[in-house]
């Protein structure tokens, strides 16, 4: 298994991930109070799809004394936006709804061109018009959101990445990220850079102010180096929040957007069926008469998977278990269901999308 921010690959071990990363499980007292706050329970939380954090009871501290809170979370454009991005923005929708607090949505439209190879400036500057137009159609509150783009809001942003800089030496990167002599320094440089949008609260606010991060668990690293730094500029640990990877369709690593088959947020509904039918990958039978008698894998078939990320409904999630793992329902029956919830999702998501464009300069800081 390897997971980084580059590239994540094989079969993920999460239990392992966090012994490697040193973070915290979400355990039930958490979820406990998250529910308390929010008045009810997130799917992702009750199945451990965002499974893991660091620092987040701080912030549950905060939110319970009422005291302000940030929330972070970012989208590098190279690339139209896939279902497994939306993933940690759905969870911070809700969020931002639980907790009424504001949201910095990072564009870091210089990370692709230092570490995708072929990626050009004149792509990026397309993907990220085309990708603001998905995180508004997230649903995030207008009023309380606030889109920084690298090189737009430089000089918002430069001065602190130099402060984050002139505390990050190279061993420290390299040890980090895994950086070598033949990188270019845009990639270190750029370490610094994800870092500011956890500080901007406390710059905005005038003031220390915490933030959180909900993003999946291969970002995580980028954070462990802003904690590092964190308080030599005096400004608090962010927190996270991390979640796991939608599987690809084919099964295993992270739903990506190089390889193998995904589907995207303007996928047509005739697209996604052609898609699920053919990728997703199927824990049934090889003959009916086999699939009947012994039933269905859920623990590997990828629209069971897909499902306990997009089907809210524990009584519907569970009753498709129980009939695939039965033999009672097949492998293309199970496709259709998530056929249908993914194109339920992504007909709200498009329409919202339309729309979106009118938005854009007031979710722009
Ligand atoms: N590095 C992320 C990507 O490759 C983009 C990003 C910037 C991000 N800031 C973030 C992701 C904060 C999650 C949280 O797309």
């Amino acid at each position: 298994m390897k997971v980084t921010p580059w590239e994540v690959s094989g079969d993920v071990d999460y239990d392992k991930l966090v012994k490697q990363f040193g973070v915290k499980r979400i355990d039930a007292k958490m979820r406990a109070r998250l529910k308390k706050l929010a008045g009810e329970e997130h799917h992702m939380l009750r199945r451990d799809i965002f499974f893991s954090h660091m620092y987040f009871d701080k912030i549950l501290d905060a939110v319970e004394k009422g005291e302000p809170v940030y929330m972070y979370t970012g989208r590098a454009p190279s690339g139209p936006v896939h279902l497994g991005h939306a993933v940690p923005w759905l969870f911070a929708k809700w969020l931002q709804d639980a907790f009424g607090c504001k949201l910095i949505f990072q564009i870091p439209d210089e990370e692709k061109p230092m570490f995708k190879k072929g990626c050009s400036w004149d792509d990026v500057a397309k993907w990220t018009d085309d990708n603001i137009l998905d995180i508004i159609a997230i649903g995030f509150d207008p009023e309380k959101t606030k889109i920084v783009i690298d090189t737009k809001h430089a000089s918002l942003m430069y001065k602190t990445a130099c402060r984050v800089a002139e505390k990050t030496t190279a061993s420290t990167a390299k040890a980090l990220f895994g950086f070598t002599d033949s990188d270019n320094v845009g990639k270190y440089f750029y370490s610094c850079m994800q870092s500011v949008p956890a500080f901007l609260p406390s710059i905005l606010e005038g003031k220390r102010t915490p933030c959180f991060i909900p993003c999946a668990i291969d970002q995580d690293v980028h954070f462990r180096l802003t904690r590092d730094v964190a308080e030599k500029l005096g400004y608090p640990k962010p927190s996270t929040l991390l979640c796991r990877f939608l599987p690809g369709l084919g099964g295993a690593g992270k739903l990506s957007s190089s390889e193998g088959a995904m589907i995207t947020m303007t996928d047509d509904p005739k697209t996604v069926r052609k898609k699920i039918m053919k990728y997703a990958f199927s824990g049934g039978k090889e003959t009916v008469e086999e699939h009947r008698e012994k039933g269905g894998d859920t623990s590997v078939d990828v629209s069971y998977q897909w499902l306990t990320f997009f089907e809210k409904d524990d009584k519907k999630l569970a009753r498709v278990k129980k009939e695939y793992e039965s033999g009672k329902m097949l492998s293309g029956e199970i496709k259709q269901i998530l056929v249908d919830k993914v194109n339920e999702l992504l007909a709200a998501h498009q329409e919202r999308r339309e729309k979106a464009a009118k938005l854009v300069e007031q979710f722009i800081l």
